[in-house]
């Protein structure tokens, strides 16, 4: 198999404290050697075995791919409209997927298809080499299964919302849909993914309602995690604990309560503030859930209503900027945090056994990604041990 080293990064994130520095096992001057799809060797430039193949990184630094848990790639149409009425003062309301449910049932596979893989193409340039993304803009047996198919054509990491909001369908009997959910749909969508999920909110789905959505998905082996707490307060949050849902998203609105049973739990607070950004919202405070001892990753949230950004390092820098993050902990949220928020152990950090995702920076560090907003510092991007970007 064909050696690759990284050589004369001024830093490497290796997110493993016993390689280096701090929580982000920080090291200077350093090396990472790539072997096939896997992190073969990590350490000092000075030490680095010779491989096939080196670039000359200095004046560079490299981090872990991101990992982005949480999207909704599957849809048609967009939302120009309602993003422009909302910049007029209009509120975000859960009724806006109705619009985007409509175009994405009137939307052909290859349509589909292209879309995500469009904007997996733009997450990938800016360095997420790992995604999950969802379905829940069909709401039918059908429509959801094939957009539960349609994912698995470009991520392992597929989640079944067929519970996003009530089909319009159903307008006039929750109770039914709630049984489409959890009975025939589930059936069709268990095969096809490996994650439940639930918007619980006023205008989506209860407390009981999600309860028995995410039940009924675990016996069927998916695994849970949950939209909590984003418009309202509610109990979404503290059920996903219950249910040992491995990620609350969103997590707007935490009461004490809440923010107790994520730091005593292994549920991830998953912050996604692409979405308070587009929606002009009260930002989630991450600077509680870290003091508390919740874990926390940070997610784009993409989706064409209320967060459209592919864009992990805007998403860092507004929870830098906004959310009272150190730079240090958003990319470790984004990285490492996302992981976990995946459960997952081999991505989100650079190891030696661990998958060959790197992202390398053109910047002295990952600093950078905060404090220069906007620039395109993303020079090079590995997954899998290959070039991708
Ligand atoms: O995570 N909260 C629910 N779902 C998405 C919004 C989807 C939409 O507006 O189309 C979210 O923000
Ligand atoms: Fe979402």
């Amino acid at each position: 198999m064909t050696t690759t080293a990284l050589t004369h990064l001024t830093q490497l994130v290796t997110n493993d404290p016993s390689l280096g520095e701090g929580p982000l096992g920080l090291i200077q001057d350093a090396a990472v050697v790539i072997d096939g799809d896997r992190i073969a060797w990590v350490g000092p430039s000075s030490k680095a075995p010779a491989t096939d193949n080196a670039v000359d990184a200095s004046g560079r630094s490299a981090l872990p791919g991101f990992v982005d848990s949480h999207s909704h790639l599957v849809f048609g149409g967009d939302r120009t409209e309602e993003f422009n009425a909302r910049m007029s003062g209009r509120p975000y309301e859960a009724g806006g997927i109705r619009t985007t449910v409509a175009a994405t049932r009137a939307a052909t596979d290859e349509q589909l298809s292209a879309n995500v893989a469009h904007y997996l193409a733009e997450a990938l340039r800016q360095g997420t080499t790992t995604f999950e993304t969802k379905s829940g803009y069909g709401l039918t047996v059908e429509d959801e299964a094939r957009a539960l198919r349609i994912a698995g054509e470009h991520t392992d990491e597929v989640t079944y919302l067929g519970a996003h909001i009530v089909s319009p369908d159903y307008a006039d009997d929750p109770a039914g849909y709630v049984d489409l959910v959890t009975g025939p749909m589930l059936d069709a969508c268990a095969p096809h993914a490996r994650w439940i999920d639930v918007f619980c909110e006023k205008g989506a789905f209860d407390g009981d309602q999600a309860r028995a959505i995410l039940t009924a998905g675990k016996q069927r082996g998916l695994l849970p995690r949950i939209h909590a707490n984003q418009l309202s307060y509610g109990p979404g949050v503290q059920l996903g604990v219950e249910l040992d849902a491995a990620s609350a998203d969103h997590c707007t609105h935490l009461t004490d309560a809440d923010v107790d049973a994520l730091a005593n739990s292994t549920t991830v607070a998953t912050l996604l503030p692409g979405a308070e950004f587009s929606t002009r919202a009260t930002w989630p405070d991450a600077r509680r859930l870290l003091d508390a001892g919740a874990t926390v990753a940070l997610s784009t949230d993409c989706n064409p209503g209320s967060s459209f950004t592919s864009s992990m390092p805007f998403c860092i820098a507004l929870a830098v900027r906004d959310m009272r993050m150190t730079p240090d902990e958003a990319v470790w949220a984004a990285t490492a945090g996302g992981a976990q928020a995946l459960r997952r152990t081999d991505v989100g950090r650079i190891t030696p056994g661990a998958r060959a995702d790197v992202t390398l920076l053109d910047a002295p560090s990952h600093v950078h990604l905060a404090y220069r907003p906007g620039v395109p510092l993303v020079s090079g991007v590995w997954r899998k041990g290959v070039r991708v970007a």
